[in-house]
């Protein structure tokens, strides 16, 4: 792939939205092009959750994709956006970052940030996707009234501001090559990598959705990209975007 571009606004609703938007009303689009804001009026997070989007002190990032396999590679489509988001923050800043499937980003058992892969129309051979990407940077003062549960940020956890330019061009080009990766070969070769990363491999979790919920022991991911729960004593796959996965 030729470089993609990178459009910055200043405020927008959702750079989720603003790319279903443009794709929507037939605007073609290169795959890996990336919109990022400096804050967002109307952030989304999984489960129709708000995303707190402060000007100025986050990231706010969305790319487009193209799935050629259908709509049945979603699942591993997130996960390999987490691996590839955790491999620039290892690489780069030496940070730890581990997974929670299916695709939060956590470092020293708090929330870094959050993955919300958008499905914005497909045909039988292909489907178009939004991967949006929130990550905290450096959170402002006020957070803990916004935000429900524990977070990190880069900025504590490195002690020293970070280059938001260099932060976005590499993640850009991780995600192109993973998601290349992905395309041709699936998510088969990733669960090694991801079990790895997996923030609560081997404890006791609660799966739930709506009023379902399930508790096992989390034996990471299979290739397909579902999460594998151990209930007394057999093994289980789990698949879909709107479950939530806690310690139990
Ligand atoms: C989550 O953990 O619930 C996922 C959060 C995803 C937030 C990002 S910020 C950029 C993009 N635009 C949005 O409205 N949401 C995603």
């Amino acid at each position: 792939l030729q470089q993609a571009p990178v459009w910055v606004q200043s405020v927008t609703d959702s750079t989720n939205s603003q790319l279903m938007h443009k794709l929507k009303e037939g605007v073609v689009l290169e795959k890996g092009a990336v919109l990022v804001a400096e804050a967002q009026t109307a952030g989304r997070g999984r489960r129709g959750k708000q995303w707190f989007s402060p000007f100025g002190c986050n990231l706010y990032f969305s790319m487009y994709w193209q799935l050629e396999q259908g709509i049945q590679a979603a699942m591993g489509l997130s996960l390999v956006v987490g691996l590839a988001v955790a491999k620039v923050l290892q690489q780069q800043w030496q940070l730890p970052v581990r997974l929670k499937w299916p695709n939060d980003l956590y470092l020293e058992h708090k929330k870094l940030g959050g993955i919300l892969v958008e499905l914005a129309g497909q045909t039988h051979a292909q489907c178009d996707v939004v991967i949006g990407l929130g990550l905290n940077i450096r959170m402002p003062d006020q957070t803990d009234k916004a935000v429900d549960q524990p977070w990190a940020d880069l900025t504590s956890a490195l002690g020293q501001p970070i280059d938001r330019n260099l932060l976005v061009a590499l993640l850009q080009h991780q995600l192109v090559l993973e998601l290349q990766q992905f395309s041709q070969q699936g998510f088969a070769g990733y669960v090694q990598e991801f079990n790895l990363l997996d923030q609560f491999a081997g404890e006791q979790v609660t799966l739930s959705s709506g009023s379902q919920t399930m508790t096992g022991l989390c034996a990471g991911v299979d290739a397909q990209g579902g999460l594998v729960l151990e209930i007394n004593g057999q093994k289980q796959s789990f698949y879909g975007g709107e479950l939530s996965l806690r310690k139990a």
